[in-house]
């Protein structure tokens, strides 16, 4: 008789087992799965890579963006990268009055942790030879030094919706103590422009424009340490007095000296960025034809 109940009670032990692992698995995936709203956690199988992963600084990507065919393409392949990378922080910021839903519904999709901002520009600060993005940027630093502190520790990079990374990176830019550079792909009219290297310090700047800036590097060949931008409470980019090209320049100014850089992706010898932009699609038909029955979103 006990032996009877015994061995049933082994044959279904497996099976119980089983059962309470499924409830398990899927109570945690009703917590993790509604990712609305301005912030949200990637899930974290995302983010399981076997190693210890939260002892590593936050990298914190900002990128300004605006309505435009090409929008959602862009800003899924800055996603299709970004989700690969571990302790990733993304600061969307639209150049817009409001947080757009297209922005939204792909941000609350897009399995990257990220915050949803937004701040317009004016017209009459959007003229060709005006440097751009300047308000979204700032207000993605006024976010961090509003929501972030002396003890978290993070790295800042500015990463326009038009370029192209490698993940490699952002393991170059992680270790950052204060500012760091690296070359960028397809700027200032050459194949690359990198800052040049001597015994392990910036001595100058390889481009092909200005090379009298005093930082003469792109907005994706720089990241900055979280603490040094909480230490400069009032370094921004700044739009009166700056010249389109002089932002990046301006900027570093505030906050660091040439000397003090940290070479990085092989002290400058390795292009891990590029300014690829999209081609502008042809949408000349568009107008000539009758409007799709349906309303889909590009
Ligand atoms: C991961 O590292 C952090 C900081 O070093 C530590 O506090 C934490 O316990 C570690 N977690 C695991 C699962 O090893
Ligand atoms: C960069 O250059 C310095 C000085 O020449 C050297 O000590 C260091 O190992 C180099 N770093 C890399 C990653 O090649």
């Amino acid at each position: 008789m006990k032996s009877v109940f015994l061995s049933r009670f082994f044959i279904l032990l497996p099976w119980i087992l089983i059962v309470i692992i499924m409830i398990d698995i899927d109570s945690k995936r009703a917590v993790r799965s509604p990712a609305a709203g301005r912030h949200s956690r990637a899930p974290q199988a995302v983010r399981a890579g076997g190693s210890n992963h939260s002892a590593l600084p936050i990298i914190y990507a900002i990128t300004p963006t605006y309505t435009r065919p090409v929008q959602k393409a862009e800003l899924t392949r800055l996603a299709h990268a970004f989700r690969q990378v571990p302790r990733f922080h993304w600061i969307v910021v639209e150049d817009s009055t409001v947080r757009t839903e297209l922005v939204a519904r792909f941000l609350a999709g897009c399995r990257v942790p990220f915050t949803h901002l937004h701040v317009f520009t004016h017209r009459r600060f959007k003229r060709v030879g005006m440097p751009r993005a300047t308000e979204q940027r700032n207000a993605a630093l006024a976010w961090l030094r509003h929501h972030r502190s002396r003890r978290d520790s993070g790295v800042v990079f500015f990463a326009d919706d038009d370029n192209t990374y490698s993940l490699e990176l952002f393991e170059e830019m992680r270790s950052t103590q204060g500012v760091s550079v690296w070359p960028v792909g397809f700027v200032g009219g050459r194949a690359y422009e990198r800052p040049l290297v001597s015994g392990g310090k910036v001595v100058g700047w390889y481009t092909g424009w200005r090379p009298d800036r005093p930082f003469a590097t792109d907005m994706a060949g720089f990241a900055v340490n979280l603490q040094v931008i909480l230490a400069n409470p009032r370094a921004q980019f700044k739009r009166g007095g700056s010249q389109p090209g002089m932002q990046e320049s301006d900027f570093l100014k505030q906050i660091t000296k040439v000397s003090e850089l940290e070479p990085k992706a092989n002290n400058c010898t390795r292009v891990l960025v590029w300014h690829t932009r999209t081609e502008k699609p042809h949408l000349a038909n568009e107008p000539k034809h009758r409007k799709d029955s349906v309303v889909i979103e590009v």
